[in-house]
């Protein structure tokens, strides 16, 4: 079948803006000011080691602009997220996330026919090699999916190795297209292997949030019907997850990218760095976080303890580093969540004892000062286990979400003519050289 996947859009230079002085001991350097298409101008400091012999230094890159990118924008302070320049709320709203997957590995929305190819092309490679079962049986039934995730995906470089090949266009597309297929299979069967329960396979009929939601909870021995709603809530987190600009693990893949590594070792990478209760594995930790603090009489208690700067204790699934204001996602998911347990008759206390953590950390000054707002995560974890997800599969979900935003970024690199292999350097401060004759005891 003949992909019609459209062209990858082309870089164009960013615009130059002027430029900035940097003056030291006596010399100075003069370094051009780019401007994108809007967001933060930046100050291309590429010649500054030539010019005047300085690093720049900026621990967890808060202020450095790693590459250019067309796929994710955000704007912290006013709570913008856009992909491919549509407003995160529509696409929640109207689209589907394999609409929003084509949107952001080609650039543009599909048409009903590109739409109807690529949804089929992902059916066609949902299945995994039935060797890759065995994967399964080397891991403890016990074990987080995020490791069987990690390990499995790293491993499919041994089944498809067409996919290993990032020579061209077609065979980066290849592999992106096996990765979003496969990545909710592995993660199904990640969850079905740890109850010990048979592995269902996707069917055709069924679309990429009905046949997850099947592989995870359907049984030989009892038909599933997979809820409208459930399907729909849990295509709309899909899409919540999918990208945003160059988080860690997004960073951690155009890193591995960057050395020429196949996708699948990419992927794995990413898996690992989302992992983090920091990243993605926040929204396991609101749920154990909201349980330890069990009523709203001990939130005072608990957030006098996150103030503490002796205790390590943070409110999980507030701050991010870049919005300053809401995240736009935290809403869209709070909705969701309303639906979902509407659709259920069911009031959840962690709900309510969530929303009374949110109203009083809102009026409280130390998250006012800090701009501390709920992220993605604080409320995920509820949803996520009114559907019926257990919570060591959260970050799991998270993954497959993400599969879609880590495979555009990493196939839009091969495309930006400034792409070279990671590098940062450091600021030392460790012994300068020193004799090893005086120093040795023995
Ligand atoms: C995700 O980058 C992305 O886009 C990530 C993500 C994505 O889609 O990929 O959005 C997904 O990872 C969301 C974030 C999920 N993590 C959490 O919810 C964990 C709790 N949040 C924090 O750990 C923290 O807010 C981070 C990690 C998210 C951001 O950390 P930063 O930007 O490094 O902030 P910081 O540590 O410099 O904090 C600044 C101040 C500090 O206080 P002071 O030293 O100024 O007194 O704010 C405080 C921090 O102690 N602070 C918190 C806090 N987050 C920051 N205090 C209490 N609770 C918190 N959650």
């Amino acid at each position: 079948m003949t992909q019609s996947t459209p062209s990858t859009p082309s870089f164009s230079p960013p615009q130059d803006e002027g430029c900035v002085k940097v003056t030291y001991k006596g010399k100075t350097s003069k370094l051009p000011v780019l401007s994108g298409s809007t967001g933060n101008n930046v100050i291309d400091i590429r010649n500054l080691q030539n010019d005047l012999d300085l690093f720049t230094f900026d621990p967890g890159l808060g202020t450095t602009a790693s590459c250019e990118s067309k796929i994710t924008f955000i704007d912290g302070d006013k709570g913008i997220l856009l992909y491919r320049g549509y407003p995160i709320a529509q696409l929640a709203e109207h689209s589907t996330f394999p609409e929003i997957a084509f949107l952001l590995l080609y650039g543009n929305l599909p048409t009903r026919h590109e739409y109807n190819e690529f949804v089929n092309r992902l059916e066609e490679k949902s299945l995994l090699h039935e060797q890759i079962r065995n994967f399964f049986n080397g891991f403890r039934r016990d074990a987080h999916p995020m490791s069987i995730l990690c390990g499995t995906v790293a491993g499919l470089s041994a089944f498809y190795p067409e996919g290993t090949d990032t020579s061209n266009e077609e065979s980066r597309d290849v592999s992106a297209v096996h990765l979003i297929a496969k990545i909710p299979t592995i993660a199904a069967w990640a969850y079905k292997y740890s109850r010990g329960e048979p592995f269902v396979y996707p069917r055709a009929d069924y679309s990429y949030s009905e046949n997850f939601l099947n592989m995870l909870f359907a049984r030989p021995d009892a038909p599933y019907k997979v809820n409208p709603i459930f399907s729909r809530a849990l295509d709309r987190i899909l899409i919540l997850h999918a990208d945003h600009e160059q988080n860690a693990s997004t960073s951690t893949v155009r890193l591995t990218g960057s050395t020429g590594a196949h996708p699948f070792a990419c992927i794995a990478a990413g898996i690992a760095a989302l992992w983090g209760p920091a990243h993605g594995g926040a929204n396991e930790a609101v749920l154990k976080m909201l349980r330890s603090i069990g009523s709203k009489e001990n939130i005072p208690e608990f957030i006098a303890k996150v103030k503490d700067k002796n205790s390590d204790v943070r409110l999980m699934g507030f701050g991010h580093r870049v919005y300053k204001n809401f995240d736009p996602r935290a809403s869209i998911m709070k909705r969701t969540c309303d639906e979902v347990l509407a659709e259920l008759g069911e009031h959840d206390p962690l709900l309510e004892l969530a929303m009374e953590l949110e109203k009083y950390a809102l009026q409280d000054d130390y998250f006012v000062q800090r701009k501390l707002y709920p992220n993605v995560d604080f409320y995920s974890g509820i949803i996520f286990k009114a559907l019926g997800i257990p919570e060591n599969m959260f970050t799991a979900l998270f993954a497959v979400a993400r599969t879609v935003g880590w495979v555009s970024q990493w196939k839009e690199a091969f495309n930006d003519p400034l792409r070279r292999i990671y590098r940062p350097r450091q600021l030392y401060t460790g012994p300068e050289e020193r004799d090893l004759k005086g120093a040795k005891h023995n």
